[in-house]
């Protein structure tokens, strides 16, 4: 965590604060929104834990809680001790039991074009049958059910049947590696896993079920495969062990009855990267989880009963666990569902949608606004996008450039944008501007969540009131992750020691400008964001090692255009050869195949060795300078000198292929 302040530096503020522009609430939207009191804010610092209970207590619970938080032991907290509830009764039985069965829960759109309705009666019929399927397959309460889907309605009716039984879902996003499911699986000791035949990818199928199947030998822990029959590609199916989709819900009962869990029973886990090579899985929580979410997603949101809102994220990332599916459906949102690519069949694709469903609110990350920047204003003014209200970004900061084209060409210049800053282990929203309340300043993402604490302290522990530091969360809330999956002790050492059991250590530098207001700066430790997805270096290095013409790997994060930032690796090949071409994209095919597309390297450089301290510790930082083409001085007292010359002249050298 060494580079944090070096990270945080003024260079790169500057850059965040070209813009002096500010943008206050436009008036007739705070006049309307939901938080429309500052007041708020005060009152949910003077009693969070009331703060948070308002929200609780809109749940329906099975039985009340007793206690709404239980902070003794630091940092496992406990909330709404004592309470029972369901997830799925809370996204649906309580809807369509107020009359609201008929009211649309998804428009989904699939990437050919089909589309289909689904109303909440649908959701619940579906989820109802599916979750007596997973019951006569034997699973049940704490279970743990993989999902490995496109975005299809199954993937949100398997969590949500999973949630009625009390089974723990653990979503892998479909762009990832069948060898990188398989590990998930293992780790996790997963029972079942929910897939699909294949996945449309620019009109073609592409195989999920059968790649699942060359590498889930290994993950024996798996004892039933459920296949979601998406493009009629005939997978192959192991008798006993797998059983269609289709065969199972038309078999299955009509009736559920919903699992009572505690408040603190695990809802998910779900796999994000960390410093080391191994994944780690966040754990969330029912009650806490579906309190947070509900909250966040009503209030940053805005969101009134006749809006149309759409987060274009997959579901098998955060995003889309607490903003596809709990936050919108424990609100009882009318959610765009979209399965493919923003460029295809044209380039014009997500604002076609947004246009035939009259979308009002919008939720997308920053990358997929620089790539229209990139397909042109165009695109989207061939539609009408008048019914939008208001725009949200998520995964990395925003740059000013990205905020103003999204604010001017897709908002029209009227919409309020909300940068919401959080994470896989916040689960819900932190960070982020109340759209009727604060001014937003581009490239912010504003004030914490009320009832969220965030400080920027120093290397000593000490808060830096207007500066830069690491990014810390200082009281406890309620989606907050509650352990890393079946590893207590990461947990605590990776979030809870640095400064001391009751503090958060987020792992993002930040600064905090002279009105309070936060700016992301980056990673502190060896996380790499692409295209808001997060990568960790030593994942990737782990992998391009795994191929047997590499001895040696180091990756780095470099600054990149479009993706925020890209992965850049430095290679050393076994016997000492410099690398070629066929050598380059014979490791891109096995990062590919190791972890997924999305982890390839975007630029690989080859050396004899790799630049190293004479007591062979590779210098990152060398190698941040090496790759930014920076003078370098004094580079005599490396192990081996002479390579970063060779590193140097394939840098300044046109990239071949
Ligand atoms: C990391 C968390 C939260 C869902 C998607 C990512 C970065 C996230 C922002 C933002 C600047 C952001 C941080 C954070 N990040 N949102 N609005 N501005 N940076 O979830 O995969 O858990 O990654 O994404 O670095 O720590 P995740």
């Amino acid at each position: 965590m060494g580079n944090s302040d070096d990270r945080a530096g003024k260079a790169e503020l500057d850059v965040l604060l070209q813009t002096e522009q500010t943008f206050p609430p436009p008036p007739d939207f705070a006049a309307s929104a939901n938080a429309a009191d500052p007041e708020i804010y005060a009152r949910a610092a003077a009693d969070p834990e009331a703060w948070w209970a308002s929200w609780a207590d809109q749940l329906a619970w099975i039985t009340p809680y007793r206690q709404v938080l239980d902070w003794s032991e630091p940092p496992f907290a406990r909330w709404f001790d004592g309470g029972t509830l369901n997830a799925s009764v809370n996204c649906l039985d309580r809807h369509v039991g107020a009359g609201n069965g008929e009211r649309v829960a998804y428009f989904w759109e699939g990437e050919d074009g089909s589309r289909r309705v689904i109303t909440y009666g649908d959701l619940l019929d579906q989820t109802q049958r599916f979750a007596n399927a997973l019951r006569g397959l034997g699973i049940g309460k704490g279970d743990v059910v993989g999902i490995f889907m496109p975005m299809v309605p199954e993937a949100v009716v398997a969590m949500l049947a999973c949630a009625r039984i009390g089974a723990i879902h653990n979503v892998v996003f479909g762009g990832f590696s069948a060898g990188a499911v398989a590990e998930r699986m293992e780790v996790s000791k997963a029972k079942a896993l929910v897939t699909a035949d294949a996945t449309l990818r620019r009109g073609k199928p592409v195989a999920m079920k059968a790649e699942v199947d060359r590498t889930i030998a290994a993950a024996n822990s798996i004892e039933t495969i459920v296949v979601v029959d998406r493009c009629d590609t005939d997978p192959p199916m192991q008798p006993g062990r797998d059983h269609l989709w289709s065969e199972l819900i038309a078999a299955a009962d009509a009736f559920c009855e919903p699992e009572p869990m505690d408040s603190e029973d695990p809802l998910f886990i779900l796999y994000t990267s960390g410093s080391t090579a191994k994944p780690k899985g966040i754990q969330h929580t029912t009650a806490g989880y579906l309190t947070g979410v509900t909250a966040t997603h009503r209030l940053v949101f805005d969101l009134k009963a006749d809006d149309v809102y759409w987060c274009a994220a997959d579901i098998g990332w955060i995003t889309g666990h607490s903003y596809i599916v709990y936050g919108p459906l424990a609100n009882g949102a009318v959610s765009v569902l979209y399965e493919g690519a923003p460029n295809y069949p044209a380039e014009d694709r997500w604002w076609e949608i947004a246009a035939r469903y009259g979308v009002t609110i919008f939720y997308t990350a920053p990358t997929a606004i620089r790539a229209c920047m990139k397909w042109g204003v165009e695109q989207p003014r061939r539609h009408d996008l008048s019914t939008l209200r208001l725009l949200g970004s998520v995964g990395e900061p925003i740059n000013p450039k990205a905020w103003l084209w999204y604010h001017a060409e897709i908002g029209g210049g009227r919409c309020p944008i909300v940068d919401t800053w959080w994470q896989t282990e916040t689960g819900a929203i932190m960070i982020a501007p109340l759209p009727g309340l604060t001014t937003t300043k581009p490239g912010s993402a504003t004030v914490p969540f009320p009832g969220v604490e965030a400080k920027i302290l120093d290397s000593s522990g000490h808060e830096i009131g207007e500066g830069g530091g690491n990014l810390v969360l200082t009281k406890p809330w309620p989606a907050m992750a509650r352990t890393l999956y079946g590893e207590p002790e990461r947990f605590v050492s990776t979030y809870w020691e640095r400064y001391g059991r009751d503090v958060y250590l987020v792992g993002d530098a930040a600064r905090r400008d002279e009105d309070g207001y936060f700016w992301i700066v980056g990673r502190i430790d060896d996380v790499i964001n692409v295209s808001g997805h997060r990568l960790s270096t030593m994942e990737i290095e782990s992998a391009i090692v795994g191929h047997s013409g590499v001895a040696e790997a180091a990756v780095i994060g470099v600054p990149d255009e479009l993706t925020g930032e890209a992965i850049f690796a430095f290679v050393t090949p076994v016997g000492g050869v410099v690398g070629d071409d066929d050598l380059s994209a014979a490791i891109e095919r096995h990062v590919a195949a190791k972890i997924g597309k999305l982890a390839r390297p975007k630029r690989i450089a080859f050396a004899d060795d790799l630049p190293k301290t004479r007591s062979g510790k590779i210098i990152r930082r060398l190698l941040r300078d090496i790759a930014a083409g920076n003078e370098l001085g004094d580079v005599t007292t490396l192990r081996d000198p002479d390579v970063v010359a060779q590193l140097q002249r394939q840098i300044a050298a046109p990239r071949s292929g």
